[in-house]
């Protein structure tokens, strides 16, 4: 063989080899970024089911739910037994109660929109309809007052809670859950 073809098989061999090499190199990296993502992935779901792995362990029969100035509860999701379920709101609040009065109702999901409907025009009753659709409700509190609601007789579900005072219930809304 001439010293020249000699040479380009080299060459060649090389090149192929070479490509060999990077391409797998490639490969590699590519499964360490799919492996880095999958525990990822793992690691996002592992939280998600200890969150309701706590919340089903915090399932009991008395929650408190407070409300301040800020017009916020400090919670917007709460879990009770069914059969002996209780939630207390406080009012921790400094603000007059005509302006930053709070308070509690308790509703099937699907009947939120028309309870807060009906509830903007019961100022009379401290903006809680008439409605068989209010489940249960705490009375309206000012600063420093709490009221409890008794929820034992309600059948296990997914429920909302929020406070009907007008302009309160877009950040003062939750998930109710009984089990
Ligand atoms: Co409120």
């Amino acid at each position: 063989m001439a010293r020249t073809s000699k040479w380009l098989l080299c060459l060649t061999l090389t090149t192929v080899l070479s490509g060999c090499i990077f391409g797998s190199k490639k490969e590699t990296t590519t499964h360490e970024n799919h492996a880095a993502m999958k525990s990822k992935v793992t690691e996002i779901k592992d939280t998600a089911s200890a969150e309701v792995a706590k919340t089903a362990a915090n399932a009991n029969c008395d929650a408190e739910l407070t409300a301040g100035d800020k017009m916020q509860y400090n919670t917007k999701s709460l879990s009770l037994k069914q059969g002996c379920g209780k939630i207390t709101l406080k009012n921790i609040g400094k603000a007059p109660k005509v302006a930053m009065g709070h308070n509690v109702l308790v509703v099937k999901e699907a009947d939120y929109a028309a309870t807060m409907t009906a509830a903007m025009s019961a100022r009379k009753t401290d903006f809680i309809p008439a409605s068989e659709k209010v489940l249960a409700y705490s009375k309206l509190l000012g600063p420093g007052e709490e009221d409890t609601l008794d929820l034992s007789k309600l059948p296990a579900g997914t429920y909302t809670y929020f406070c009907s005072f007008p302009g309160h219930a877009s950040l003062m809304k939750g998930v109710l859950t009984i089990k």
